[in-house]
């Protein structure tokens, strides 16, 4: 008979078996916290690694500003250091010519330009660097180097049907650039 009383005594007898229980009554959910948050950290990570990090298309988007720098100074540079003609016009003088403003002969008018073209690739653009009434001197850009307002003047005039050359590039325009 003293085994059935065993039986039913209950499962925590002393005071020392209580503390445990009520200790692993607390670490017990808060390791399995611990567990289910570092398995939710650790997975997001891989898959936010591969969609954000490692994913080519993104990377390229990553890197997109700085190849298009490239891309643009490559494409535009006949020497490095030297503005190309579509530039100089695009920067400093589609201002006035885009549009015709203050009098300005228009991009892309052959009737505008039709006279101008006539002057002369190098007689022209020695009237023009200088300023021509409403015009500036280099048409305000005055960090522009010779070779590049030649090359602003020679991308409009060819725009309007002449058929103006490249200036060659200064022998100094590379040192330039590297400055
Ligand atoms: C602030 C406005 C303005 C800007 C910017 C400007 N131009 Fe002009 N440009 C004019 C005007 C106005 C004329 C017409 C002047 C006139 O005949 O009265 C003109 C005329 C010219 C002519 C004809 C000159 C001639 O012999 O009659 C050339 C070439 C020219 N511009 C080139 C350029 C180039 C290259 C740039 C950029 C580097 C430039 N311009 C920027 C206003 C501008």
């Amino acid at each position: 008979m003293s085994m059935s009383a065993d039986e039913h005594q209950p499962l925590i007898k002393t005071p020392r078996q209580l503390a445990i229980v009520g200790l692993l009554a607390v670490l017990v959910p808060v390791l399995a916290a611990v567990m289910i948050a570092y398995f939710v950290v650790t997975s997001s990570k891989e898959v936010g690694g591969a969609h954000s990090s490692l994913r080519s298309e993104d990377v390229a988007k990553r890197i997109a500003p700085v190849a298009n720098v490239v891309i643009a100074e490559t494409g535009s540079d006949p020497v490095k250091g030297m503005r190309g003609g579509e530039e100089v016009y695009k920067s400093v003088c589609s201002g006035c010519h885009a549009t015709g403003a203050a009098g300005a002969p228009k991009f892309g008018d052959k009737a505008a330009w039709g006279k101008l073209i006539a002057k002369g690739q190098q007689k022209l653009v020695a009237d023009a660097i200088k300023g021509v009434r409403a015009m500036p001197p280099r048409g305000g850009g005055a960090d522009l180097s010779d070779a590049e307002f030649e090359a602003a003047v020679v991308h409009m005039g060819n725009a309007a049907g002449a058929s103006f050359k490249e200036p060659p590039p200064p022998k100094g325009a590379a040192a330039k650039a590297a400055k």
